[in-house]
This record gives C-alpha cells, structure tokens and sequence, in this order.
C-alpha cells in the first residue's frame, strides 16, 4: 500500500482552556481529494493549519507522505513540508503583480525557469493577459484563479484549500468549483478542501470527513454519508429533514406516516425517524389506498430544481407539519390533498436516546 498522502493521528489541541481538536484522525491517499465538512467551529480550519505546520498539537501525530513532520519530538516548519495551502481570503501580495505572485514560491527553481513557469501557470487557470494586473484589479473570482495558480505552480503533493469559493457569488462558485476540481485531479495532487457547505463536499470529494467539536462523526464517500448516516447530526448536516416519532412493532417502525422498514428492535422501543424531503412523494387521489396516510398542502414554493411543499398530515391528534421536495414544476394549491409515499432508503432510523 502506498504511503498516505497526509495522515493526522489522535491529535489534540487546546487553545487555552478550549479544545479546538479531541482526538482528530484523518488520512488521505495519494491523488485524493478529500473533504473536511462540518459546522462553524469544529475544528476544521485548525486541522489544516495543523497540516500546514502553522500550529503544534499537544498530542498526536502528523506524517506527510509517510514521513513524521510533527509529534512530541518533531516540528517541521511550513515552508519544509512540500505543501501548498490556500486560505479563504486569497492572501495575494498586494504589492506584486499576478505574475511575481504566482512566481514568489518558486525560488526553487533557476531565476530564467521561474517566469515561464508561472506565466503556463496562469494559462491553466485561464489569466493569461493578467500577468502585469496588481491583485487589487481583479474580481474575486480572478483573484481566486491567481491563488490557485500559485498554490499548483510548485507543482505540490499536498494541497491545503480552506473554503476557498466562499467569497464568490453562486455561479461564479460553480464555476470555480468545476474548474478546481479539474485542476487538482490533472495535477495529481491530494487535497484537502474545508467547506461547510454540504452540497459542494459532494460534488469535490472523492471523501467526505463530517467533524463535529474537534472530532470525526462519520468518513465515506459521499454516498455512503448521505444514504447512510451514523446518527442524526450526520443525517441533518446534509440539509433539513423531517423527524417524526416512531415506534418498534411487530418487526417494522410505526410512525404517522405509516409502516417504515423493516426492523430488529424490540416491541415498544421509541425511535425518532428521519426523512429526507426527497424521501416523501405525493399521490393523486385515484392512486390511493385504505389506510394511506393524507396530508393537505400549506404552501408550496418552487425553488428551481425543485419545490418544496409545506404539508400538514391529516388526522392527527396534534398536527404534524412535514416538508417534501418534488420536481420544480409541480406547485400545488394550498389545501389540497394527497397520500403520502415515503421511500425507506432516504429513511433513517435512530433509538431515541441517541437523538438529541
Ligand atoms: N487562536 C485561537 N485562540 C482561541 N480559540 C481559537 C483560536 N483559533 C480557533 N479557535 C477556536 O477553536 C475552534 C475551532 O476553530 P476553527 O477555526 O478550526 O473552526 P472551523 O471549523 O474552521 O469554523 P468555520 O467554519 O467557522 O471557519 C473554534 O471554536 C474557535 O473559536
Ligand atoms: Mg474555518
């Protein structure tokens, strides 16, 4: 098996009397793209500064390509570790041009190689014709492209990108994220990319590692994370859902949206059940069964891609309020009245107590 590209292992940090990282794991494999999502505070930033050799654990170990560049005994600086990092503000030199920014990592290489390289670099990320602009004349997403360049041109093994597209607007993000993703595989290089926004650790990473308070909650692919959550945060963080009570009977969950799978719980345990909008289709009402369970429409927006229908379900003691999200076009009127499909694989099932 080949060395991992980046490993942390059980680190910890306190940062006075709060611990930032309790405990991170984390590896990566060579030319992987992995994805550190998690909420605001988690701890995902100081993972990377701690990869970057820009903070020192109390505990644990870091190894870069099989090599132990931080432990108890061992501190190498940032600028030994074969890395390249990209942090959310860009941090262009305001004082060089694109050019000598892009250049400024490679006193490595002989002074007449330098210039070329950094000018092919430019071209890859389509900023040729820049290379004399100063970085305060460049949109964000320009800057961004230049930040790009300079983090690929050393041609590193490891990159370090710390929400990088969080400052663009929707379609340039898009874009970017596109172009990125491109880059990074062509370059081979493995990369860690710190977002909290779910839907973009989906479309970059080969891998998701969800963090919560300084810890891994769940790693896999992003499959795996959202047709198999570990527990309900894990089930949440990929956007809302809807909860409704359940209970074990008879070998299937009862909720008040019918039966839901099949289950080895034993009679009468109480379980919260999570459904992803998605999860929930409407039925006309010539395609309905006895016992089907009925819901009536409050509003129903339309989103785009989709629409998302506000729903109340009928013939409850206490009144349930469900969301289901169905096809862009379909926009319902308000009161009007439909069964309820629930598909179990976007469906999951926690014991109450794990549910908090
Ligand atoms: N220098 C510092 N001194 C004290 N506390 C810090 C310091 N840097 C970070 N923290 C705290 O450590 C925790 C983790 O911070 P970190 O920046 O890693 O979070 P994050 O997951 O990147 O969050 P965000 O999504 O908001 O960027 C936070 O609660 C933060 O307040
Ligand atoms: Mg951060």
């Amino acid at each position: 098996m080949p060395e991992a590209a980046l490993e942390l292992a059980n680190v910890r940090l306190t940062y006075k009397n709060f611990v930032a990282l309790d405990g991170m794991s984390l590896r990566l494999e060579p030319g992987e793209v992995v994805c550190l999502l998690g909420p605001s505070g988690c701890g995902k930033t100081t993972s990377l500064r701690m990869a970057a050799g820009l903070e020192q654990p109390e505990s644990g170990e870091v190894r870069i390509d099989g090599k132990v560049v931080t432990d108890q005994k061992t501190f190498l600086p940032p600028e030994k570790r074969n890395v390249a990092f990209m942090f959310q503000d860009y941090a262009l030199f305001p004082h060089l041009t694109v050019l000598k920014n892009v250049a400024f990592g490679l006193k490595a290489l002989p002074k007449a190689e330098r210039l070329p390289a950094a000018r092919a670099a430019l071209k890859r990320v389509s900023m040729d014709g820049y290379e004399e602009h100063y970085p305060h004349m460049l949109s964000g997403g320009q800057q961004q492209r230049v930040a790009l360049a300079r983090a690929l041109v050393t041609k590193p093994k490891l990159l370090l990108l710390d929400e990088p597209f969080s400052g663009l607007d929707i379609s340039l993000r898009a874009e970017m994220r596109d172009d990125t993703l491109h880059l990074i595989k062509e370059s081979q290089a493995a990369a860690v990319l710190v977002t909290h926004d779910p839907e973009e650790a989906m479309f970059m990473g080969d891998r998701i590692v969800l963090m919560d308070k300084g810890q891994v909650v769940q790693e896999g692919t992003p499959q795996e994370l959202y047709f198999n959550p570990k527990n309900p945060f894990a089930a949440s963080f990929f956007g809302e859902i809807n909860m409704v009570p359940g209970e074990a009977k008879d070998g299937e969950i009862i909720t008040p949206l019918g039966a839901i799978r099949s289950t080895e719980l034993p009679d009468n345990t109480e379980v919260d059940v999570l459904i992803r909008p998605e999860a929930i289709h409407l039925c006309p009402c010539d395609t309905l069964f006895e016992g089907m369970p009925m819901a009536e429409v409050e509003t129903s927006r339309l989103l785009g891609k989709s629409s998302l229908m506000h729903l109340t379900l009928l013939d409850e003691e206490h009144p349930i309020h469900i969301h289901a999200r169905v096809q862009g076009n379909f926009l319902p009127e308000i009161g009007e009245k439909f069964g309820l499909g629930v598909n179990n694989e976007l469906t999951f099932v926690f014991e109450r107590s794990a549910t908090t």
